[in-house]
């Protein structure tokens, strides 16, 4: 059995969808003691940005005609699909950066998207995803701010609609709460939202290891 992890922050110390994700990786590795968790830092460790144009170039050119540059992208995305395809379920820790995803995981999904194996079927029908999103504001219905955030619905429509995941969100907003003063008069609110990701976070935590049944004993 295994987990294959994402994190798309650019920070490490401090981050808040890290924390979620933790928490979730928690009740995986003690539900399934021993086994794999494979990670990528996408947030700290970048694709290359130019992967993706070389990727869907090379699908428009016959295999003996590709370049180097053309070859080394199809063979990325081959290993980031693989990395989703041979998982058991998946964690995906994404903040909102300036209203949207940032370019470090839509360069994951769309090389992801470049691999042929996704065209003949989703690539995670059935797969039990846990996704942890944080935005350091609030998008909710009635704030000034209701329907900026572009990235959670664009994450949903992925996972979920094309690619077919079993999916749970645990979301966190006003992580700037004590880090932006002007934010100050929500540190109550903020409070609360953090508890409450945390207790979501244990919820699927546990939903994610408990789905995926460990080997039976002979
Ligand atoms: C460059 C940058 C842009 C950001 N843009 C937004 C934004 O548009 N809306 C928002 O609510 N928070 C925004 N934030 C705040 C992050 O969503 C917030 O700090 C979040 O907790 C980051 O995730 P992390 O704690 O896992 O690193 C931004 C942060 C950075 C560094």
């Amino acid at each position: 059995m295994s987990l294959f992890r994402l994190d798309a922050s650019i920070k490490i110390e401090g981050s808040a969808s890290r924390e979620i994700a933790d928490v979730v990786e928690e009740h995986w590795v003690s539900h399934h003691p021993g086994d794999d968790v494979v990670r990528r830092h996408i947030g700290t460790e970048p694709l290359p940005s130019d992967a993706w144009a070389n990727a869907v170039s090379a699908g428009m050119t016959p295999e003996a005609d590709r370049t180097d540059a053309q070859r080394a992208a199809v063979a990325l995305a081959a290993q980031l699909a693989d990395e989703l395809l041979e998982a058991d379920a998946v964690l995906l820790a994404v903040p909102l950066y300036n209203f949207g995803v940032s370019q470090h995981i839509k360069a994951w999904f769309d090389l992801v998207i470049t691999d042929p194996r996704g065209k003949d079927a989703p690539l995670l029908t059935g797969k039990p995803v846990v996704l942890a999103t944080v935005r350091g504001g609030a998008y909710g219905a009635g704030t000034p701010r209701e329907g900026w955030d572009h990235s959670t619905a664009y994450l949903r429509r992925i996972l979920e609609d094309v690619w077919g995941a079993d999916l749970t969100v645990v979301e966190r907003e006003f992580t700037l709460v004590g880090v932006n003063p002007a934010l100050d008069e929500f540190t109550d609110l903020a409070k609360q939202l953090h508890q409450e990701a945390l207790a979501t976070a244990e919820e699927a935590g546990k939903a994610l290891a408990e789905k995926v049944e460990l080997p039976q004993a002979s």
